[in-house]
């Protein structure tokens, strides 16, 4: 408990923030209250895991309004197995969520730490993640019409955006992917998952770092290097950007030796401007196809390997609300979507057994890569 106790000594972790304005409300929650909100953490309460632990479903009555009690649904994250580095991934995700506020970001209702057991409490999400309905069990509902995904597309964007742009000091997330996007009753989107997330120093480019996230969103310098800074949060996006647009997997395999990248398999369509292909075809056409086009090609722009290439989130949601539609003509110009296909590019494939791949999707079984690069 020690790293937690440090990180919450400062006065940004406050629960009442900013008197008179609007107020970050958490609090410290006893395990019988959450025993109790979750039926003894029920199989039945579960909604879903994660690498840190299992997430429950519960309810409890609120006090925080004066005078006001309602019955408030909330979701806890309970931590699987103690260790101290799932210790800290519990204190960086509740130091980080307890301070920032934002529309598009998941809120922290409070935490328990008692004993060896670590619980994180949040509002419930009534739509669940992403994933689900891209790729999971609610995917046969078809319930992410086009306009739904451009919602949740520009909601993301302006999450992150305040992550790299407006919180004191920036936060990098590092494991932005579908199972982190979490969707309320009306499908706007809240980026969740703090628990990778790092403070980036005022003047510092990037943090060199051990290499923690999701094969298939993993940017290559931050991949290689351990090099994390808001570029990489902007490339993992990308990849979302391509997966919500195609309804694609961020790596397909096409047969037991093979896969193929969602970049490897968008980029030559966008050079042959054959949009109709990237849609998804669960939209059955109804998309707009300026948007449409929009989305693909920023996501490519995003994905782009050098990352002094990359917009910044801030021109990313510029250019996704097409606010910059100069700036988009200009970058259909730019060098990767004229290529002729890049060195090593074999029509989109290659082969699973590459040993040259730094990062292997056998390291775990759940694609998470956790430490596998040592700070320099
Ligand atoms: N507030 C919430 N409301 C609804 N479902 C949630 C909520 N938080 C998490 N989940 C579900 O649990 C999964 C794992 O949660 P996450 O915070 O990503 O945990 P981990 O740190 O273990 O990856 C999510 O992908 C989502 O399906
Ligand atoms: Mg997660």
């Amino acid at each position: 408990m020690a790293s937690f106790a440090k990180l919450c000594c400062g006065k940004s972790t406050s629960n009442r923030k900013d008197k008179g304005k609007k107020t970050v409300r958490w609090r410290i929650f006893s395990l019988k209250e959450l025993h109790s909100a979750t039926n003894n953490f029920n199989y039945d309460n579960k909604l879903g895991e994660g690498g840190f632990g299992s997430v429950y479903w519960g309810q409890l009555w609120d006090g925080s309004q004066v005078h006001i009690q309602c019955l408030l649904q909330i979701a806890v994250k309970r931590l699987k197995v103690w260790s101290t580095k799932a210790d800290m991934e519990f204190s960086v995700e509740v130091e980080i969520l307890g301070r920032v506020r934002h529309k598009n970001l998941l809120s922290l209702r409070g935490y328990c730490a008692e004993g060896q057991e670590r619980l994180i409490v949040y509002d419930y999400m009534p739509n669940l993640s992403l994933l689900s309905h891209l790729h999971g069990q609610h995917s046969a509902e078809y319930l992410l019409d086009w306009e739904r995904r451009m919602n949740i597309i520009i909601g993301s964007a302006e999450g992150i955006a305040y992550l790299h742009h407006h919180a004191v000091p920036h936060i990098i997330h590092r494991d932005i992917k579908a199972s982190n996007v979490l969707l309320d009753s009306e499908f706007n989107a809240k980026v969740a998952d703090f628990g990778f997330a790092k403070l980036i120093p005022d003047g510092a480019t990037h943090v060199t770092t051990r290499v923690k996230g999701t094969l298939g969103y993993l940017a290559p310098e931050y991949a290689m290097l351990g090099k994390a800074s808001e570029s990489c949060d902007v490339y993992s996006f990308g990849i979302l950007l391509l997966e919500l647009a195609s309804g694609k997997k961020p790596i397909e395999k096409l047969n037991p030796t093979t896969k193929r990248t969602i970049i490897d398999w968008a980029l030559p369509l966008v050079r042959q401007r054959k949009f109709d292909e990237v849609a998804d075809p669960k939209l059955n056409g109804n998309y707009v196809e300026e948007e449409l086009k929009r989305v693909a090609i920023v996501a490519l722009v995003c994905t782009q390997n050098q990352p002094e290439k990359r917009p910044n989130m801030l021109e990313v949601v510029d250019l996704l609300k097409g606010e910059s539609k100069e700036k988009l003509s200009d970058l259909q110009n730019e060098q990767i979507f004229k290529e002729e296909p890049l060195a090593g590019f074999q029509d989109g494939l290659s082969s699973v057994d590459d040993k040259s791949d730094l990062i292997s999707e056998e390291q775990d079984s759940k694609e998470e890569v956790k430490d596998v690069a040592h700070s320099a």
